[in-house]
């Protein structure tokens, strides 16, 4: 694929395992949402990002090569509104806001491998494009629109589902009545097949209690969707006839097209469009499943490509108990928290909290409470004493084949591992993490219940004992370390110093979690050092700070 043209590239420091032109074991393609640039980044975007992040690196450990693409939404009333109200142009706003975003998958290491604006050149050509493609095949035609439109969803609305005020279903901000020449896309045409493919792809949404709501909407019956206004001006020109802009959905969508080169697929020049595009996995919130679910397939079908392979829903996150917005003041602002707990902390929180699809409450108290029983006492109390044991017993080595770990112990790690895939592919992280932390609190039981500390070092057999806990524990802690890689990198890297130990993509290793094992036996062959000075990986800290 011909990428890495501009900084809107990630050529970071993450990938490991697959790449996008390596020799992996097949293609993943996953998305999150372009964020509207109408105002800078909340914690419910970085959740869409960090989902996708966490499945991104785990697909790239266990071999695929994998394409991640994020960005921002540029276009639109929302914006221009808010631009107006700003006395700057849209663009501007758009410059200095998308920023904020790229500023925070910064902060929170987010492995994407393009962030795409809508305002980029290769976008606005693609959507140009496919309007074209699409009005020349009779998909799209030209009429008049009249009804209701919610600017802050971007949302045609039918008179029925207003609100008794006359508000938005969704937002319950007023509705505006809008009357004016339109272009559409036929839904009617395509109804059939969308529910023919909803009924054969059980993987199309998940999880599964969503799909329903989709199939209620699709079955009340799809009426032609209005894909263009002449009302205002900040948005992508319909070609030939430019007093129309391109409706913001029809214009956001077709970023997951650009991002993978699909004008240099329709010139025949990228042969990996369509087998990343076949695998591909877009993480939504629930509020925007319609747009993915039910018009995205259709645009999909009028070109002539299939439909995504699946679309993960996941849930809101509420401030003790109500909606995040402005107005109310109760938006958790997440850079402020990755200062003071560090990116890993925040990405915990989000994935372990909350199970994938469904609502969640962001409480402050609880987050310090889980950052300091988790991180700081379970699992970064794990990784300090043993390393400190280690520096005392054994001048920080750690024993090589003359001492037999505990089987015992590691095959509660082997297990977790072996499982890993599968969970993945139920997107069940809260339940991954837990048995990730409940094999923290094994070990760190099994360190109370053996007291290294009580065992005489000058008793050979006591020694051998002592070795065979530390060694256990080491070879434990590095499996913890893999598993926690996808949700939490940087402790994972961290926890690698402390043990001295590579990255799991070491040559001749393959890093799929069905490997481990057999990678770990290799790796603690051999005796070696651990590094002497440790930091702290999770300092505790007080409510009140
Ligand atoms: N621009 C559209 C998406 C176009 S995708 C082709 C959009 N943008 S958004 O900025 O409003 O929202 C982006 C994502 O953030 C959505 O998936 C939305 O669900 C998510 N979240 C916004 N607030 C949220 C919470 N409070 N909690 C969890 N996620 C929420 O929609």
């Amino acid at each position: 694929m011909t990428v890495m043209k501009n900084n809107n590239y990630n050529n970071g420091t993450v990938n490991f395992g697959g790449n996008k032109s390596g020799g992996g074991k097949g293609y993943f393609y996953v998305t999150t949402p372009i964020y509207y640039v109408n105002d800078k980044p909340h914690v419910g975007h970085a959740y869409s990002t960090v989902i996708a992040d966490s499945i991104a690196r785990f697909k790239r450990l266990s071999g695929y090569n994998v394409f991640f693409l994020t960005g921002t939404d540029e276009h639109g009333l929302k914006v221009e509104k808010e631009a107006n109200s700003r006395g700057i142009t849209p663009k501007e706003l758009a410059d200095s806001v998308h920023i904020k975003f790229k500023e925070l998958f910064a902060e929170l290491n987010i492995s994407y491998d393009r962030f795409i604006r809508t305002t980029d050149a290769d976008h606005v050509k693609t959507v140009r494009i496919v309007f074209e493609k699409l009005l020349e095949n009779g998909d799209i035609y030209l009429s008049e629109y009249e009804g209701w439109y919610c600017t802050n969803c971007e949302t045609f609305l039918t008179e029925k589902s207003l609100t008794e005020g006359g508000g938005c279903p969704q937002c319950g901000r007023q509705a505006s009545k809008v009357k004016e020449e339109s272009y559409f896309l036929k839904l009617d045409k395509y109804e059939k097949k969308l529910l023919d493919y909803i009924e054969n792809n059980p993987d199309f949404i998940k999880p599964e209690f969503r799909k329903n709501e989709v199939l209620s909407f699709i079955n009340e019956g799809l009426k032609n969707l209005s894909i263009s206004r002449t009302s205002f001006k900040w948005g992508i020109q319909v070609p030939g006839n430019e007093k129309h802009v391109i409706y913001v959905w029809f214009d956001a969508l077709l970023n997951y097209l650009t991002g993978l080169g699909y004008e240099d697929f329709l010139d025949g020049q990228n042969q990996d469009f369509y087998r990343f595009f076949k695998s591909v996995n877009h993480i939504v919130g629930k509020d925007i499943l319609k747009f993915h679910a039910v018009y995205w397939p259709i645009m999909l079908f009028a070109l002539g490509l299939e439909p995504p392979k699946t679309i993960i829903a996941h849930g809101w996150w509420l401030m003790d108990g109500k909606k995040m917005s402005k107005s109310l003041g109760n938006v958790v602002d997440p850079v402020s928290l990755i200062k003071k707990f560090g990116p890993d902390a925040l990405r915990f929180y989000l994935l372990s909290e909350i199970t994938l699809g469904l609502d969640g409450d962001f409480n402050i108290d609880n987050f310090v409470a889980r950052y300091n029983s988790a991180l700081a006492n379970d699992l970064g109390n794990l990784v300090s004493r043993t390393a400190a044991m280690l520096n005392k017993y054994t001048a920080g080595k750690i024993p090589g084949c003359g001492v037999l770990e505990d089987v015992a112990v590691l095959k509660t790690a082997y297990d977790i591992l072996n499982g890993l895939s599968g969970r993945y592919d139920d997107y069940d992280f809260a339940k991954i993490l837990e048995d990730i932390f409940r094999f923290i609190n094994i070990l760190n039981k099994y360190i109370n219940d053996s007291a290294p500390w009580k065992l005489n070092i000058e008793d050979p057999e006591e020694k051998i004992n002592l070795l065979k806990i530390l060694k256990t524990v080491a070879m434990s802690i590095y499996c913890v370390s893999y598993m926690i890689y996808p949700f939490m990198p940087e402790t994972s890297n961290k926890i690698n110093n402390i043990l001295n130990i590579k990255p799991f993509n070491l040559p001749g290793f393959s890093a799929r979690p069905e490997d481990m094992k057999d990678n770990c036996e290799k790796l603690f062959k051999d005796e070696f050092c651990i590094i002497e000075k440790t930091e702290m990986l999770f300092p505790r800290i007080k409510l009140e700070e």
